[in-house]
């Protein structure tokens, strides 16, 4: 197939602060090897986030919980060696960043296995922490909604941000995340309305999941794009599905996200 968008320069997080003010989208996936990575670089997927959504898409557990700091290094190796334009971001994964201190840790050994970026989970608790890895050197990309290492607390894995108690908190933590440096904001499962209040009010870019049509950017894990998932969840879309192969479902992804044809009402929240 003939690859319509693929990346010819680095992406920064420069460039996706660019993209935001353009009002140009930009296109994240989730995705855990090599081949992966390089088929990404190819269909023009801005973002590549090795999530640790690893211990379920690829390990076989049923939450992130058990996902350790070696696994995921193991696939951000093999993710960099795949990709060298788009923007890698690593999860730090649970109970690695309880601490500023342990943060910068694991958050330095995630950069050092090839990531660009480093993802944590959790609100305004974490600004001391996003401070301290921004002003070492290390982007950030938070993650608000529903996170899922907090999934015992949420007590499953349900929308976050209905009440109106919650969706304040959730605003506020956003603006609490960017003003401590950080680079960009997962905003997972969400209503569609607040997502958009929320991407209007901060300065970073917002990547939304389950979050509605008005985050700056999208992400779907590769596992949903490509019809792996035995029981997908709502906001996913299998795109194999109308696609000759796998190189032209994923570019499919990328060419709907960027033309605001994906997310559509179906996988949006109220
Ligand atoms: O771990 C992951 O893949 C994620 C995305 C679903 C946002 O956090």
């Amino acid at each position: 197939m003939a690859y319509t968008a693929q990346l010819n320069k680095n992406v920064s997080v420069r460039t996706l602060k660019t993209l935001k003010l353009k009002g140009e989208k930009f296109v994240t996936v989730a995705l855990y090897d090599a081949p992966m990575a390089a088929m990404a670089q190819r269909c023009g997927v801005q973002v590549v986030l090795v999530g640790d959504s690893l211990g379920m898409t690829v390990l076989g557990y049923d939450s992130t919980i058990p996902v350790t700091m070696e696994q995921m290094i193991y696939h951000v190796e093999a993710v960099a060696r795949g990709n060298s334009k788009s923007l890698i971001i690593g999860d730090l994964p649970f109970m690695t960043y309880a601490t500023p201190e342990q943060a910068m840790t694991n958050a330095a050994r995630i950069m050092q296995a090839g990531a660009n970026m480093v993802k944590l989970e959790g609100g305004s608790w974490l600004a001391e922490t996003v401070n301290m890895l921004s002003e070492r050197g290390i982007p950030v990309c938070a993650h608000l909604g529903l996170t899922p290492q907090s999934v015992n607390k949420f007590g499953g894995f349900r929308v976050q941000g209905r009440e109106q108690e919650q969706a304040k908190k959730m605003a506020r933590d956003a603006r609490v995340l960017a003003d401590a440096g950080a680079d960009l904001l997962v905003l997972e499962c969400v209503p569609s309305e607040l997502a958009a209040k929320i991407t209007k009010n901060i300065s970073i870019p917002t990547v939304g999941i389950g979050a509605g049509q008005d985050t700056d950017a999208q992400v779907l894990v590769i596992n949903d794009i490509l019809g792996l998932t035995e029981t997908p969840p709502r906001f996913s879309k299998n795109f194999l599905v109308d696609a000759a192969d796998i190189p032209s479902a994923l570019q499919q992804f990328v060419e709907d996200v960027r033309e605001r044809r994906f997310p559509e009402v179906q996988h949006t929240f109220d």
